[in-house]
């Protein structure tokens, strides 16, 4: 394919991506990486304008992780679009220089087999005394088996319901971050306790890379973006503003003195029952630790994840008052 002056090299092989950056550090420029999982949106977009606000050069890697995904849910529906996503990226006003495209960062011996689509149920993790949880990655004698936890933060919220989201998605970042070798990579916070995880990870584990959390993209009408809002129906997604509507009010009761974070959960909880909404968690938490509170007397955010319909989605409301 012919390269013009803004169309980012496509690199699916992990030697080659880790070959392109350490020849750019080697000469002085900074990288910039954002992880994703494809299907972009303007959510998307802004995080690389971030990347490109603080970095030379931006990776964008599109990457569906099978490890984050427990056989029940949604990974074979999971939206993908690769040659949409490259337009996009093509059209934007800041230079994406690499998109990184593997093909199962999963499989240590054939790693750029594109026909060989299958993805193997399997990896069982201890949950409980008798009872296990299993993500998508293929179990195998040669296989993956080195899971990077963050023990606690990875238990609350999204945690309880999809115990293997969190350590999936540390162990992938973690494998993007020693591929990639960024010296910053930006997340979204809407998805605010992946960032946490991930800020804890890069803490503990000594990685010297800077984590920005960049705020949610909204539509117009309030709707957090998200891949997963093409599933709505239309009828659904009006009814998921309940969402965004109820937080934003809630936010503004905090800021006129409700510190009560059982009064700001009814008010959230009920406009979402309201709207037919099957709701998983509405939490009032601490920005850092993710601890619920009861009374807001440091900074915390109201974290949501709630069903319309089959599409389960999160939105969060950060308050410092
Ligand atoms: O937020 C996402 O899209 C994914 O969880 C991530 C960070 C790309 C890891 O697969």
């Amino acid at each position: 394919m012919a390269t013009t002056n803004t169309d980012p090299e496509i690199i699916t092989d992990k030697n080659e991506m880790r070959k392109w950056s350490r020849a750019m550090r080697s000469q002085g420029k900074t990288v910039g990486l954002v992880p994703t999982m494809g299907y972009l949106h303007e959510g998307h977009l802004s995080l690389i304008k971030e990347s490109h606000n603080r970095t030379n050069l931006t990776v964008v890697s599109i990457y569906v992780n099978p490890g984050q995904f427990s056989p029940s849910e949604d990974l074979s529906t999971y939206p993908s679009d690769f040659h949409g996503d490259l337009l996009k990226l093509k059209s934007l006003p800041q230079r994406v220089d690499v998109v990184f495209h593997p093909y199962n960062l999963y499989d240590y011996n054939n790693n750029n087999n594109n026909n060989n689509k299958s993805v193997v149920i399997g990896n069982a993790i201890r949950k409980g005394e008798n009872e296990t949880v299993s993500s998508c990655v293929e179990e195998t004698e040669a296989g993956h088996e080195t899971w990077v936890r963050v023990e606690r933060l990875e238990k609350g919220m999204c945690g309880k319901s999809r115990p293997v989201f969190f350590r999936g998605v540390a162990t992938v970042v973690a494998k993007l971050f020693n591929i990639v070798e960024p010296d910053v990579a930006v997340f979204g916070k809407k998805d605010y306790q992946q960032l946490r995880v991930i800020q804890r990870m890069v803490r503990d584990l000594d990685f010297s890379i800077e984590v920005i959390g960049s705020e949610i993209m909204r539509d117009s009408d309030g709707l957090a973006l998200s891949s997963r809002n093409v599933h709505l129906k239309p009828e659904e997604r009006e009814k998921a503003l309940s969402i965004s509507r109820s937080l934003f009010w809630a936010k503004s009761a905090a800021q006129k003195g409700q510190i009560n974070c059982k009064e700001l959960r009814e008010l959230v909880i009920k406009e979402i029952n309201g709207a037919g909404g099957r709701i998983d968690y509405v939490e009032v938490v601490n920005q850092e630790s993710l601890e619920a509170v009861d009374k807001i007397n440091s900074p915390v955010v109201i974290c949501v994840a709630v069903r319309f319909g089959t599409v389960r989605l999160i939105d969060n409301m950060e308050i410092n008052v």
